[in-house]
């Protein structure tokens, strides 16, 4: 999703594999890799020091977007954070309002409040992508500010482009989502309340229409 030749900025890099990965392919001249602590930028010291890629790799520390100017890098990525956090990160870096740069996210969790974030605040969700790794799913997008207001059905927030992604993880991804959705709602309609409950079956409604279409078309 990082586009050939940008430089990029990951936030939460821990071990700075993907910084390395994007430099020793070609893909990006330059990274910063960002960390909110220090043990895990000792880490990513380590990684650079054992590629010998001092030169293309600045190691920073920084809470979100902190200590980053916007001219920086193109292409800013997070990966392997909760969705809520990386809303909270992204929404401290109005700079990132520009239609020049790339967010590119794989959110460990709660990936509807990134989503939701997005769709709130001008971005558009270009793409999404899914991959099973260590026999877990996950879900990565990339998003560009357009400034454009989004009218996206209730459930976009939970499936956002992955049913556009042909690859069978993508519905075994929704797949989830929605099974965790119901467990909700049977929640809800038990003991919570009637506004969620109504919320959450047009919502998982929805949500089975796209996976029934995604059924079909593969
Ligand atoms: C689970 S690791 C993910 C590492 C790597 N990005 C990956 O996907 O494999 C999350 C990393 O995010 C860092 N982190 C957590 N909150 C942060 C923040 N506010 N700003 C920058 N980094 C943060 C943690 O220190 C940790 O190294």
């Amino acid at each position: 999703m990082v586009r050939m030749g940008n430089t990029v900025a990951d936030i939460g890099t821990d071990h700075a594999y993907l910084p390395a990965y994007l430099v020793l392919n070609g893909i990006s001249p330059k990274a910063l890799a960002c960390d909110v602590r220090k043990g895990p930028l000792d880490n990513a010291k380590k990684t650079v020091e054992h590629y010998g890629i001092e030169d293309k790799i600045t190691l920073r520390l920084s809470d979100g977007f902190d200590e980053i100017e916007p001219f920086e890098a193109q292409d800013f990525i997070m990966c392997g954070m909760g969705g809520t956090l990386m809303q909270e990160l992204v929404s401290r870096a109005y700079w990132l309002k520009d239609p020049a740069k790339r967010i590119i996210v794989q959110p460990q969790s709660h990936a509807e409040d990134i989503r939701r974030f997005f769709v709130e605040n001008g971005f558009e969700i270009l793409f999404e992508d899914a991959c099973t790794d260590g026999g877990k799913l996950y879900c990565a997008m990339a998003a560009e500010y357009t400034g454009n207001e989004i009218k996206a059905p209730v459930s976009y927030i939970y499936t956002g482009r992955l049913p556009e992604c042909k690859k069978p993880e993508a519905r075994l991804y929704l797949e989830n989502i929605h099974a965790r959705l119901i467990k909700k709602l049977e929640a809800e309609k038990l003991h919570g309340s009637e506004e969620n409950a109504e919320y959450l079956e047009k919502v998982t409604l929805e949500m089975e229409e796209i996976i029934n279409e995604m059924h079909s078309d593969s």
